[in-house]
């Protein structure tokens, strides 16, 4: 463990907060005011269900999957944990497309399995063929698929989760924290294989990061196991009265969700012709680029001491490097990033002649 890199992250401050994939609009002050009545409704002394139901039903209404193959987590990271925490043996095989969220390798040293990075093509685009080629030779416990990848924001095609568990033996985890902004969604499939687990969060588009919600769907009988994996009423009462009252509004925060991709969508439309920049196609909240004139960590110093405006860098790893990520925030946050990098780039273009 002393060779893994912790996951943390400097909470630096700044205006313009664009480091994190969060929503850029906070959950609606009538709708906390619901959760905290829900909340203080409650009984605070007792211990909170345990597979609380009805909010099982309505997740299950929710996302087209049943009831008894639903589990909640505080947060998906903590689903992650429990999903690999009841599969992995040490030296078991792990198989994921690079680069994609740390946590995956972290959590496979942890429990000591074995962790295999399969490149993204060119572009960053999934290479199925290599990742079933590599599940193959490695007889892979597990295969991750975070689509729209992060970092990088890459969709998987169409089809290729049905051909990724057709052709291996592995347990498929597709991770689609933020399949709400974009790309194809594996829940059709459960119906068709119980070697698969989807992992949702409600920590993106539907904006309740702070309160750590995320939920696994998967057969009833893998659903069952996994649980094993779970410490005992990890979901809060406060968490749980906010997830029911995210679902009663759904519509709504769907519309800020489809609000999110417009503006993404005239974003990197703009980004495409700021000079110095390479802009990787994204079905995400967020957009990963290459600085080809300056270097990534002086860009984002630049962005940040200059303008207040807190991207993420992400190019110490050789396969990102110069690369920085930038979540989609309000329309005025993505003014501000285009209008500063343009200066900045202007001016080191102009100085580069
Ligand atoms: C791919 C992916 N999965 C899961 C998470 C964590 O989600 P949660 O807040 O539900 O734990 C993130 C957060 O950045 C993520 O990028």
């Amino acid at each position: 463990m002393r060779a893994q890199a912790p996951y943390t992250l400097a909470a630096l401050p700044a205006r313009r907060k664009l480091n994190q994939n969060e929503s850029p609009f906070d959950f609606p002050p009538e709708l906390k005011r619901q959760v905290l009545e829900r909340v203080a409704a409650q009984p605070w002394q007792r211990y909170p269900g345990f597979a609380p139901p009805e909010l099982l039903a309505l997740l299950a209404e929710h996302y087209g999957w049943v009831a008894d193959g639903v589990l909640v987590g505080n947060g998906s990271n903590e689903l992650i944990q429990s999903t690999l925490s009841v599969t992995l043996g040490a030296g078991d095989r792990v198989v994921a497309p690079s680069p994609t969220f740390s946590l995956y390798r972290l959590l496979t040293a942890v429990l000591g399995g074995h962790y295999v990075p399969v490149p993204l093509g060119d572009g960053f685009v999934f290479d199925v063929g290599s990742l079933i080629d590599a599940a193959q030779r490695e007889s892979a416990r597990v295969i991750v698929l975070n689509s729209p990848n992060n970092p990088t924001g890459s969709a998987l095609p169409e089809g290729a989760v049905e051909r990724i568990l057709s052709q291996t033996e592995a347990l498929v985890v597709c991770d689609e924290a933020y399949q709400a902004f974009g790309g194809p969604s594996a829940i059709r499939l459960l119906a068709h294989s119980s070697r698969l687990v989807v992992l949702r969060t409600f920590s993106k588009a539907l904006g309740l990061a702070g309160l750590r919600f995320g939920l696994a769907l998967a057969h009833p009988a893998v659903a069952r196991e996994i649980a094993k994996g779970k410490l005992p009423y990890n979901v809060n009462l406060m968490t749980l009265a906010a997830a029911r009252t995210a679902l009663d509004h759904a519509p709504m925060l769907a519309a800020r969700a489809r609000e999110v991709i417009e503006i993404r969508d005239r974003f990197v439309a703009r980004l495409r012709v700021v000079p110095g920049l390479t802009v990787y196609p994204t079905a995400a909240n967020f957009v990963l680029l290459r600085s080809r004139s300056l270097p990534a960590k002086e860009l984002f110093r630049r962005l940040l001491d200059d303008y207040g405006i807190l991207i993420r860098d992400v190019s110490d790893s050789a396969q990102l490097s110069g690369c920085l990520r930038i979540s989609i925030g309000t329309g005025e946050d993505m003014d501000a990033v285009i209008d500063a990098l343009e200066q900045i780039l202007g001016q080191s273009v102009s100085g580069e002649r």
